[in-house]
């Protein structure tokens, strides 16, 4: 079984694909960790985005692991623990330029889909549900006004000793939201036949709730 949650930056998909994949017993896979992942290794090897060739020998030798695969709780770059590099500001800021990289999404889909292909897994990011596996059997798209997420990933920021203000969050959510629906390759859209949630009206609780009685029914 595959379940596809996609949505924008910081509309709740970490937190409920977490929680849904917890709640069925099966596998969790953070897509946007992959990318964050890259784009740190490409930042500290110094590999500029428009060499494609050191790109790519990046991409052949690196290696990706989760700790906890039903939690997604670390996350291993070539055996260094990674997890809280991942979300600085310096990464985030990087990211959506680095993902719209053909041959990093190339190498990426091909790792997802080899994963999804030997377990049951909840798969959460931009593309699953369009790219990844568009014959998955659940599709969700996440979806929250842009102030309650920036607000939300402040709360994250605050807990890894970084400040933003309000202003500054909300144009950079506005920007890679921007970044990630225009690209080229595998532009964030709401895929076909996936189901719209708000979470900014639903609890955590309430709207892992509401994903997994959709499936159990
Ligand atoms: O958690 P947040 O919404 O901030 O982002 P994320 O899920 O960690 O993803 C970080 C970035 O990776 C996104 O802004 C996209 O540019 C990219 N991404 C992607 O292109 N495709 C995916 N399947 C997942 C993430």
């Amino acid at each position: 079984m595959i379940i596809a949650i996609d949505g924008p930056a910081a509309s709740g998909k970490s937190t409920t694909a977490q929680g849904v994949a917890t709640r069925l017993g099966i596998t969790y896979l953070d897509t946007g960790a992959m990318y964050r992942s890259i784009t740190l290794g490409l930042m500290d090897h110094g590999i500029s985005l428009r060499d494609l060739s050191s790109i790519e020998e990046f991409l052949n030798t690196v290696k990706i692991e989760f700790g906890d695969s039903n939690s997604g709780s670390k996350i291993y770059l070539n055996g260094r623990d990674i997890t809280d590099k991942i979300r600085s500001t310096a990464v985030t800021e990087k990211v959506s330029v680095v993902s719209a990289i053909g041959v990093i999404r190339e190498s990426m889909v091909q790792i997802q889909r080899k994963i999804g292909g030997n377990t049951d897994c909840v798969l959460e990011g931009r593309d699953i549900g369009t790219v990844v596996f568009p014959d998955a059997d659940f599709k969700f798209f996440l979806v929250a006004d842009v102030e309650v997420r920036a607000r939300r990933r402040l709360k994250d920021l605050d807990e890894l000793g970084e400040e933003q203000t309000i202003e500054e969050m909300i144009a950079d959510i506005r920007c890679r939201d921007e970044l990630d629906s225009t690209r080229d390759h595998s532009p964030l859209v709401k895929a076909e036949g996936a189901i719209e949630i708000d979470t900014g009206k639903l609890t955590i609780d309430g709207q892992i709730e509401k994903i997994v009685n959709i499936i159990n029914q």
